[in-house]
């Protein structure tokens, strides 16, 4: 399933203005939240059938999605217009969606079980009321970017020709009075009815799209070169190493105006961990302290690597996201929500990769590329124990990838790694039973079939 960023980006700024997403894999899913745009109604209420189905994740939160597309544009708007189109185009023409969804979801399901429900909610309400919660949506950068944290300066490049002055401080905003204790007359936790999010958990679902789309831009960048010391070359990966730069920057504007730093933590986690995966997945990392890295020397730690591996690059993003959203709800330690938005989150995540995996595979895929062996090949050495020597050199020979496909495609090791996410998928439905049922609850559910039954 390649994607294509970088190529294209360099047609759209050099040459023409070639719309970057006709060759963009639309995934079924985002069509039909496309549609919605359309209709006056946001749910399909027409021809439902006799039978009640289950409600779909997407379109539970259609509304909040569409929002959250819209919003964005403002909020990444930079001075550069090469910047502002790379936004445009990642936002504007999602695909799966699939980080907003879990943070939407999630908040959904579990808003009101907090013990800290009550003031959280008390706060953004006061936020609204005061129009203090204009700030969560005060853009990033103001319209002279060389001045945005001085607004007193002259807005021209002159004002750089003299020092700069400092002024006294003055008072910028009466402190807020703190929040009324929470009261909890009830003796078992109740989701609000009706379901209602926070602004600062849509914001956490639109700063967790950002980091994603910011690792997409630079992976393509690793993608296109050969590992071997050749920098990135030409327009195009420069501008996708920029963009990407720009989009965690921003994100990280975004991230410290939610206010809680146990957020702040997570998603600054969420970053390291996709580079540290991202380290793993390539065909040899020179480091001055440890030399080359060799690939698995047995089975056993192929398996731990591949999933250790996993973790890093695409289940960690999942996780610590839905676990930021409950803690934004205002769950506490000691309760057991910040578990089970995390427990979800890892275990969609990995069965998500296994599914990803196993789709380079597929007739026509160009994916599989020298590095670490992932679950299909793992598995197919079992049958063909040829393929152990490959795993070992991390496929870096000549020719290797060729042989390793070959020996995939005559063994069972595509449809054992569906199997292998279909075990992770259901781990994350039990997850969910900890839940008290609701809608979203099942819309969760569906969504882990949504992830292992997918051809996209
Ligand atoms: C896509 O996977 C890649 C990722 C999900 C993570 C890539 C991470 C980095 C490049 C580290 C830098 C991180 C940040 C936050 C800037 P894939 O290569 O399997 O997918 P593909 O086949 O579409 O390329
Ligand atoms: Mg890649």
């Amino acid at each position: 399933m390649k994607r294509c960023t970088s190529a294209l980006l360099q047609r759209t700024f050099s040459v023409q203005p070639v719309t970057r997403y006709r060759c963009r894999t639309y995934t079924v899913l985002a069509q039909r939240i496309e549609q919605i745009k359309t209709r006056p109604e946001p749910f399909p209420l027409q021809h439902e059938p006799l039978v009640k189905s289950r409600p779909d994740p997407y379109t539970i939160v259609a509304p909040e999605l569409l929002h959250l597309r819209g919003s964005l544009l403002g909020l990444l708007g930079s001075a550069h217009p090469g910047l502002s189109e790379i936004a445009r185009y990642y936002f504007l023409h999602p695909s799966k969606q699939l980080r907003s969804l879990v943070v939407l979801l999630f908040s959904r399901a579990t808003n009101g079980l907090g013990g800290n429900w009550e003031q959280k909610r008390w706060g953004a309400e006061r936020e609204a009321s005061t129009g203090l919660s204009e700030e969560l949506d005060r853009p990033l950068t103001l319209p002279d970017v060389l001045n945005n944290w001085h607004p007193s300066m002259p807005n021209d490049t002159a004002s750089f020709e003299t020092p700069f002055d400092l002024r006294p401080p003055g008072m910028h905003r009466v402190p807020d009075s703190p929040p009324p204790p929470a009261t909890r007359n009830q003796s078992l936790p109740q989701l609000t009815s009706p379901p209602l999010l926070l602004p600062v958990q849509i914001r956490l679902a639109q700063i967790m799209e950002m980091i994603h789309i910011a690792s997409l831009l630079h992976d393509d960048v690793i993608d296109s070169c050969t590992f071997e010391a050749e920098p990135p070359e030409g327009f195009g990966n420069k501008l996708s190493i920029l963009g990407g730069d720009f989009l965690l920057g921003r994100a990280s504007a975004a991230l410290s105006r939610l206010g809680e730093s146990e957020v702040v933590e997570l998603v600054a986690g969420v970053i390291s961990n996709l580079v540290e995966g991202e380290m793993m997945r390539m065909k040899c990392v020179r480091t001055p302290g440890l030399g080359q890295l060799e690939g698995p020397q047995s089975l056993e730690e192929a398996w731990s690597a591949y999933l250790k591996k996993t973790y890093l690059k695409t289940a960690s993003l999942l996780a610590k996201s839905a676990r930021a959203a409950v803690v934004l709800g205002g769950c506490r330690e000691g309760e057991i929500w910040k578990d089970v938005a995390y427990a979800y989150g890892r275990n969609i995540g990995i069965a998500y990769q296994l599914v990803e995996d196993t789709l380079d595979y597929e007739a026509g895929s160009t994916n599989p590329m020298p590095g670490l062996a992932t679950g299909p090949a793992i598995y197919a050495s079992e049958e063909h124990s040829e393929l152990l020597q490959l795993m070992r050199r991390n496929f870096g020979d000549q020719g290797d990838v060729e042989l390793a496909i070959d020996y995939v495609r005559r063994s069972s090791g595509v449809e054992r790694t569906r199997l292998l996410a279909r075990t992770y998928a259901n781990k994350a439905r039990d997850v969910l039973r900890s839940l008290p049922d609701s809608d979203t609850k099942i819309a969760l559910d569906v969504l882990t079939d949504h992830v292992v039954n997918r051809t996209w």
